[in-house]
């Protein structure tokens, strides 16, 4: 008590913020970084890197419109306002680095226009070439373009030089994640064939562009939202239903190989909210450094008011090889 009263004084004195970040995970309330201002990292992803976690994530804010062009769905949108990074040495306090990709502003031919998409980044290191290499969703307004798009930088914070997009083989890409495996080969896995089916495709040894190498997986089954693990000798992908922003229940599949072949397991979640994933839909699972824990990392979407959307981060266990997921109002690690 008296060391609270003794900080709250220093911070008067000094007019710093009096922050009340605890040191528990509270899903699906305001989480503010370490100076007191509600994070802002949607979709994201989690480097971990030299002992230092690093949180990359769209940058949502401003007013919410619906777009009013595509009347078949409910397209709500803020205006693309690049990647933002947050860094950590605990998973709890977040310090926010910068903007590490800034949208065009003035361009409107340009991909990364804050007319236009930028969604889902994911950020892996690569040894050879000392880069640390972002992929991302990029779309036109409508969602029409559909590709993924790299960018790099010499550091995790960036700045991240934007370096194009692409249709990995042709194919749409839409939301994606990024996988790095133990023997430093990374995978570009998204969704594809027209939010049909999901593709996994090998990225380049400089994990700049996708290889040839791909295959089609959960085919017809209208996935997207995937994020991958290796647990023990298996790889784990959790993924989606696509139904716009709001949410449905999530569902994990198993691999020996993350080419495939994949084996749909069912529903990770379980309990009161388990048929919307806690009114969440998955964005990244998180392997908690030195330890045998994960986190499961998803997004509350707010359609009406897309930067007010939460962050729902659960543990996420295994009972033998079986993934769960269950709700906590507050948690620790
Ligand atoms: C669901 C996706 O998972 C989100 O990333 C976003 O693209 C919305 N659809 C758009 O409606």
């Amino acid at each position: 008590m008296k060391k609270v009263l003794i900080i709250c004084y220093i911070c008067i004195i000094t007019s710093l913020p009096v922050i009340a970040q605890d040191n528990n995970f509270h899903p699906g309330e305001i989480w503010n970084d370490v100076d007191g201002k509600p994070i802002n990292a949607h979709g994201g992803g989690i480097l971990y890197d030299r002992g230092n976690y690093y949180w990359f994530g769209e940058i949502k804010s401003g007013k919410t419109v619906r777009v009013e062009e595509d009347k078949a769905w409910e397209n709500f949108r803020v205006n693309a306002g690049g990647i933002s990074c947050y860094s950590s040495k605990d998973l709890v306090h977040w310090k926010f680095e910068s903007i590490a990709l800034k949208p065009e502003v003035t361009d409107s031919t340009s991909e990364i226009y804050t007319g236009k998409v930028i969604e889902r980044p994911k950020v892996v290191y690569n040894a050879k070439t000392k880069q640390y290499v972002m992929w991302m969703h990029i779309d036109s307004r409508n969602y029409g373009y559909a590709r993924a798009g790299v960018a790099v930088s010499k550091t995790p914070q960036g700045p991240y030089k934007y370096l194009g997009a692409v249709r990995p083989n042709d194919a749409m890409s839409r939301d994606m994640t990024v996988f790095k495996d133990a023997d430093g080969r990374a995978y570009l896995i998204s969704t594809s064939e027209n939010n049909q089916t999901m593709h996994v495709n090998l990225l380049s040894d400089d994990y700049l562009k996708p290889t040839t190498t791909f295959t089609r997986i959960l085919i017809g089954q209208n996935r997207e939202a995937p994020a991958v693990i290796k647990h023990g000798s298996k790889y784990y992908l959790v993924t989606s239903l696509c139904s716009g922003w709001d949410p449905n229940a999530a569902r994990y599949a198993t691999a020996d190989s993350l080419l495939g072949k994949w084996t749909v397991q069912g529903n990770p979640c379980v309990g009161a909210d388990s048929a919307t994933t806690f009114q969440s839909q998955s964005a990244y699972i998180i392997p908690v450094a030195s330890t045998n824990k994960y986190i499961f990392v998803a997004d509350r979407w707010k359609k009406t008011d897309l930067p007010d959307s939460r962050y729902i981060w659960l543990p996420l266990t295994f009972d033998g090889d079986k993934m769960k997921v269950e709700w906590k109002d507050s948690w620790h690690l």
